[in-house]
């Protein structure tokens, strides 16, 4: 505790110096979170990171969470220093919606909008007409759908089918999946509300169908967050990274959390529903990246302000 503790002074004497703040993804390292608020930064959800380090005045931003969180900051904020702790930390959905493969499959539906998930490359923003989160998928797609639009879904299949479940919107998708939310177990939850009659149950939309349905809020990260602060049920599951927990806690205290069942976590890990690539982000991740430089972020032209386009549309029409 002590060392985490020189480490979190080290990390906010850094980011006053270079005039930086820390915008951080409640999937990080507790003690980055903390360090984030204790030093004017902000924890929460895609959108509202994105928002945030947009309208700061910063000079410099470090980004804690997963490579897109990154570039859709540089993308914002084309000059504005944007430094992660580690450039290496990346997602499973990103991963598996390559951009050639991508403009391919745009390239055989023209007639179709293209509606990307923020967790994508820049190279795939680029080539859509919208960029949505969790938080603004659902009322995009229905905008989309009362104009009439046909929509080119990529990459998250769960929550594309969500999405198209609740506005019944002509969707084609891409097949991705989060490798976190993908093993929630639908029958194993179901057990557990047994056990805990009166819970809540809060699922993460890139959650498979059989947990999506047994959900009371489906939502982001910081609306299952709210849906904690404001509830008064008695328990809350929670189907999503255990990483928020940190933050519900703090928000929440006194109520009971309980983690969502994956396929391992039942009798032996407690700790499955953990995003590998949000784990890479540490305190001495922070400190190497603003004493050195390392961990920048650069997003060449024409991909930045083709990419810029699409999250801009979403911005404004969630304002
Ligand atoms: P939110 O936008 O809901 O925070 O989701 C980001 C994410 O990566 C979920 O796995
Ligand atoms: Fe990607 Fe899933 Fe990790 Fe979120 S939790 S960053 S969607 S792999």
């Amino acid at each position: 505790p002590d060392q985490r503790q020189s480490w979190k002074e080290r990390a906010k004497a850094l980011l006053a110096k270079h005039q930086a703040v820390l915008v951080a993804h409640y999937y990080v390292d507790g003690d980055l979170q903390d360090l984030a608020l204790e030093s004017g930064g902000c924890v929460a959800d895609s959108l509202e990171m994105a928002r945030f380090g947009r309208d700061h005045a910063a000079k410099t931003l470090v980004v804690a969470g997963v490579r897109f969180m990154g570039e859709s900051a540089k993308i914002l904020s084309p000059d504005k220093r944007v430094l992660m702790p580690d450039l290496d930390a990346t997602c499973s959905l990103d991963l598996g919606c390559p951009a050639d493969d991508f403009a391919r499959f745009c390239d055989a539906h023209p007639d179709r909008k293209v509606v990307v998930y923020a967790n994508t490359s820049a190279a795939v923003k680029a080539r859509a007409d919208w960029m949505v989160t969790s938080s603004c998928a659902l009322a995009i797609v229905k905008h989309l759908k009362d104009q009439g639009e046909k929509i080119l879904w990529a990459p998250d299949r769960h929550l594309g089918r969500y999405i198209q479940q609740q506005t019944h919107a002509d969707m084609l998708m891409w097949n991705g999946a989060c490798i976190v939310h993908d093993e929630f177990k639908g029958l194993e939850l179901d057990l557990l509300k047994s056990q805990h009659p009166g819970a809540m149950v809060l699922v993460h939309p890139e959650s498979p169908e059989s947990v999506v349905k047994q959900a009371d809020v489906v939502g982001s990260t910081s609306q299952l967050l709210n849906a904690v602060v404001q509830g008064n049920a008695p328990a809350y599951i929670v189907a999503t990274d255990n990483g928020i927990l940190h933050r519900m806690r703090q928000l929440a205290p006194g109520k009971t959390l309980i983690e969502a069942p994956t396929a391992g976590n039942s009798a032996t890990c407690k700790s499955c529903a953990h995003c590998p690539w949000m784990a890479m982000n540490a305190l001495q991740g922070v400190v190497s990246c603003l004493e050195s430089g390392t961990g920048e972020i650069h997003v060449e032209e024409p991909i930045r302000s083709q990419a810029l386009g699409c999250i801009e549309r979403m911005l404004d029409f969630v304002k």
